[in-house]
């Protein structure tokens, strides 16, 4: 699928609640999406100028742009596009190149979990390469493009990098087939933000990995006839769902000054999931 960039607005930045006088652009993959665009919000109340990578849904992405030009006066991009491919990640690139300000953090959230991505018997469970490509693809080959290429575009001491795990790779007390492909792909996230972590550390970048537990967004919802529309509080600890806003708001202190000294951490950000079961 080739990148189309479907907005265009420049808007100056100055006001707003800043704590550093500078232009700052963020690029957020899949900054449309549930953990994305609450990430997007937090990031533009900081005064970031936002350029938001998406898949297909050009409407929401709209949407989404609306209402962040009418929330806050920031600068915003969308772009849609699939990030397992090389293209994609670059045309945010390109993006960048046309933009005023300089790149301070990268948050790479896109991803999609393939219900058909495993088998149901437990004595062959590895499916297919097809899906463990896939998830190779969208997690760590996107983010290893995102970090080589944005590090260079990063000033020492101005640059914040996150990635999303999730539970599903942390958790070793019973056999998770659902999470046998996703997994795969998600533990070299992990591996990828402590290397990147010790790589850029003396540059001033930090890159940490935060590893959701039940986060109220659509996918869940689309999984509602079969897991019920209570699993979030029946398996949490905490007894609820989290909100995308929670994560959104973590993610956006982890990109700012005030985390700066915070580098080559995986952090559950779960109401108590990683704790095991109770
Ligand atoms: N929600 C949870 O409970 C939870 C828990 C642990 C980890 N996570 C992780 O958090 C991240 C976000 O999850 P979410 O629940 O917020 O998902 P979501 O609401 O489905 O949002 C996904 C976003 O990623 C985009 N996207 C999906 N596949 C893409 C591709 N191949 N190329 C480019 N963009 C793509 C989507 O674009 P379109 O809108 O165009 O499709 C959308 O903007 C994922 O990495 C997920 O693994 C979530």
């Amino acid at each position: 699928m080739s990148s189309v960039i479907i907005d265009v607005k420049l808007k100056d930045n100055k006001a707003g609640n800043h704590n550093e006088d500078r232009q700052k652009i963020a690029i957020i993959t899949g900054g449309t999406g549930g953990i994305g665009f609450a990430t997007s919000k937090a990031l533009a109340s900081q005064g970031y100028n936002l350029i938001l990578g998406y898949l297909s849904d050009s409407e929401n992405a709209k949407k989404c742009l609306q209402e962040l030009e009418t929330d806050f006066n920031i600068e915003v991009r969308t772009i849609s596009g699939d990030v397992c491919e090389e293209g994609t990640v670059n045309s945010y690139f390109s993006c960048l190149n046309e933009m005023n300000g300089k790149l301070t953090a990268i948050v790479h959230t896109a991803g999609l979990f393939k219900p058909n991505s495993f088998s149901k018997d437990p004595n062959t469970c590895f499916s297919t390469f097809e899906y463990y490509d896939y998830y190779q693809d969208i997690y760590p080959k996107c983010f290893i493009r995102l970090v080589e290429t944005g590090m260079k575009f990063m000033e020492d001491g101005h640059g914040y990098i996150v990635c999303l795990s999730s539970p599903g790779c942390n958790i070793n007390d019973h056999v998770r087939l659902g999470y046998m492909m996703p997994g795969t792909g998600k533990c070299v996230l992990e591996y990828l933000s402590r290397h990147y972590a010790k790589m850029l550390a003396k540059r001033g970048i930090s890159c940490n990995c935060i590893v959701p537990g039940y986060i109220q967004t659509k996918p869940w919802k689309l999984r509602e006839s079969i897991l019920g529309p209570d699993v979030g509080c029946q398996r949490t600890p905490m007894g609820r769902w989290g909100q995308p806003e929670e994560i959104g708001d973590f993610i956006s202190y982890l990109c700012s000054p005030k985390a700066s000294f915070l580098t080559g951490a995986t952090i559950p950000f779960d109401g108590g999931l990683s704790l095991g079961r109770q």
